[in-house]
This record gives structure tokens, sequence and C-alpha cells, in this order.
């Protein structure tokens, strides 16, 4: 298999894409799609500040590393929630996140520690919850909420997520498999900012496969955390992306297509009519945007844990 645009090696072919790329026009490639993708959807211009959310995994540092080369003006924000498991997994990938940083004097990570300021760790707040095995909805929660209020706090117009396609053929999958028509309606490469504290949010990489970001992170040699979090074991969402897979193998660009053509059928008026009943409102404790009748879900997930 030969470079398409120099006749050498190829290091990676793309089925999908009937193009294969060695290891300098492979990068090269990807800053281009990339670029293309934030121009596309009007992601971000290179004035506006940029917070990449960075979990330690290959996702979001190759997102972090694209949008420096790219001459971004991008920071990071790492969530250490707490998840040790016996395999000390925040620790290990927050050191992953910390390294990079530290070789990029450029860019300023910003690390918010759960259970230092709100006195426990996901795990903990789970179990208090009566859902010790099943935290990643408490998890995505504390997340956003988080992201959410660095980014307003640090004055960055958007939040960058490493999400690609992999991860967001495999929410599709599951929202038109329950026709869980509000997610669907949510489902976007560009969120815009509501005005209430809600920053911006992107996706960047939703066009490109996983195993296409693995690509990168290998060739330009990024240190980043391969396990899972210890909890997503059994996740519906893992079982979607096997079936995907599944159907990828057998007709190559399947994935590419679910997506795509999703993204057209929105711009051409699938889901646009307006939900009713969803008034927004400040919370009282933190300011964010809430419809819970009062405190937000985030600020009720505290009550009574104390800090001191
Ligand atoms: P996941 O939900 O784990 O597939 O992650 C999706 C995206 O959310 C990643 O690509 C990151 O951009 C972001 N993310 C996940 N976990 C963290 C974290 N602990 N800190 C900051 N960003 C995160
Ligand atoms: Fe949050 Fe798994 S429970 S990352
Ligand atoms: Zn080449
Ligand atoms: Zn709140």
């Amino acid at each position: 298999m030969r470079c398409r645009r120099c006749g050498d090696t190829a290091a990676i072919n793309m089925r999908q894409h009937r193009l294969a790329l060695c290891t300098v026009h492979f990068p090269e490639w990807f800053l281009e799609q990339t670029q293309r993708i934030i121009h596309k959807y009007r992601m971000f211009t290179p004035d506006e500040r940029v917070l990449v959310a960075v979990s330690g995994g290959k996702d979001s540092l190759a997102l972090w590393d694209v949008l420096l080369r790219l001459g971004y003006r991008a920071d990071g924000v790492y969530i250490d929630l707490g998840i040790d498991h016996g395999t000390g997994y925040s620790a290990r990938s927050r050191d992953k996140a910390a390294a990079f940083a530290a070789q990029h004097p450029e860019a300023h990570l910003t690390i918010v520690d759960i259970p230092g300021l709100y006195g426990e760790s996901v795990p903990q707040v789970a179990q208090r919850r009566r859902r010790p095995h099943r935290p990643c909805s408490i998890c995505g929660l504390i997340k956003r909420h988080e992201m959410n209020r660095v980014a307003f706090e640090g004055g960055y117009a958007v939040l960058a997520t490493g999400h690609n396609l992999d991860d967001e053929t495999a929410t599709l999958f599951g929202n038109v498999l329950h026709w869980q028509v509000d997610y669907l309606r949510h489902q976007f490469p560009v969120l815009p900012a509501d005005g209430q504290g809600l920053a911006r949010k992107v996706k960047p990489f939703c066009r490109f496969y996983e195993r296409e970001t693995a690509a990168y992170t290998l060739i330009q040699g990024i240190d980043y955390i391969a396990d899972e979090c210890p909890y997503a074991g059994g996740a519906t969402s893992l079982a979607h992306k096997a079936t995907l897979t599944q159907m990828e193998h057998d007709v190559p660009g399947t994935k590419m297509h679910f997506y795509t053509n999703f993204l057209k059928a929105k711009a051409a008026g699938l889901f646009a009519i307006e939900e009713a009943g969803s008034e927004l409102h400040s919370c009282p404790q933190c300011g964010q945007p809430t419809s819970a009748a009062e405190l937000c879900n985030f600020c009720r997930l505290w009550d009574g844990v104390s800090t001191d």
C-alpha cells in the first residue's frame, strides 16, 4: 500500500475514504480535515480562546495537540474525579494530561480536583446515592458542570471535547433506538452558547474514526492513558460501539454515512420543532442554567456533604 501523496509506504489505509497515507502525509491530512470541520461548522476563530476538555485519553490529547499546531489559543481542563478502583485510574490519567501540558509551555492546564473541592470522589457520591456500580450518569453531570464553570470563570469563548465518530455514532444509535427526540435535537458538532453562562460546545473530531485519532497519537508520539474508565464495562454505549464496528467491518463507511446523513437530515429540518416547556432559570447556588425546580441537579448532589 502506497501513500496517495508521495508514493512512500503508507502507514494507514482508510477504506471508507479510499485513501492511504504515510507517516508524513497522514498528520498533514489530519490537520487539514480538523481545520475544514472547524470552518464548516463555524466552531471558533483564531482570536477566540478555546478550552479543551482533556481526559488524558488519546482523542482529547490529540485534539489539544492539533489545535495548538493549527495556531489556536487552546488551553486545557482536566477534571480529577477521584476514581482509583485499585488501578489509580484518575491519578494516572491526570499525569498524562499534566505531562502533555509540561511539553507545551504556551498552553495552560487547569486541574479540577473534585474530592478536594466538594468533599467526595465520584465513586463516593455514587455510593451515597446507591449507585455504586453505575456512577456514569452522576460522573457525566459533574464533568459537564465543572467544564462549564471553568470555561465561564476563565472567560473562554468555547469548550471543545474529543468526541470522535465512533462516540458520536454510538450515541446516535442509542438515541435512535429509544427515539430520544430531545437528545437527537441536541446532538450536533456545535452547540451555541446559551447566554446564561453555558459556553459554546464543539466537537472538532466528530468526523474522525477512532483508529484515525489513535494513528495520529502514535505517529506524533503523544503519550496517553489507554484504559477505559473502570466503570465503563458493560455500558450500553460499548455494546452499541461493538455492533456498529461489526457493521463497519461488513460495509466500510457505515458509521460515516450514518452520522453525516443524520447531520444532513437535521440541516433539512428534521427535529427542528421547538421544545415546549423547558424554561430555564439560574441555579441560586452556582448560577448555571437549570430546568430543575430550585437548586440544579449538580448542587443537589452535594447536599449534606461537608468540605471542612
Ligand atoms: P468520554 O465521555 O469519556 O468518552 O469523553 C468524551 C470527552 O469528554 C473526551 O474526549 C474529553 O474531551 C472529555 N472528558 C472526558 N473525561 C474528562 C475529564 N476527566 N476531564 C476533562 N475532560 C474529560
Ligand atoms: Fe466517569 Fe467512568 S464513571 S468516567
Ligand atoms: Zn506520503
Ligand atoms: Zn447549581
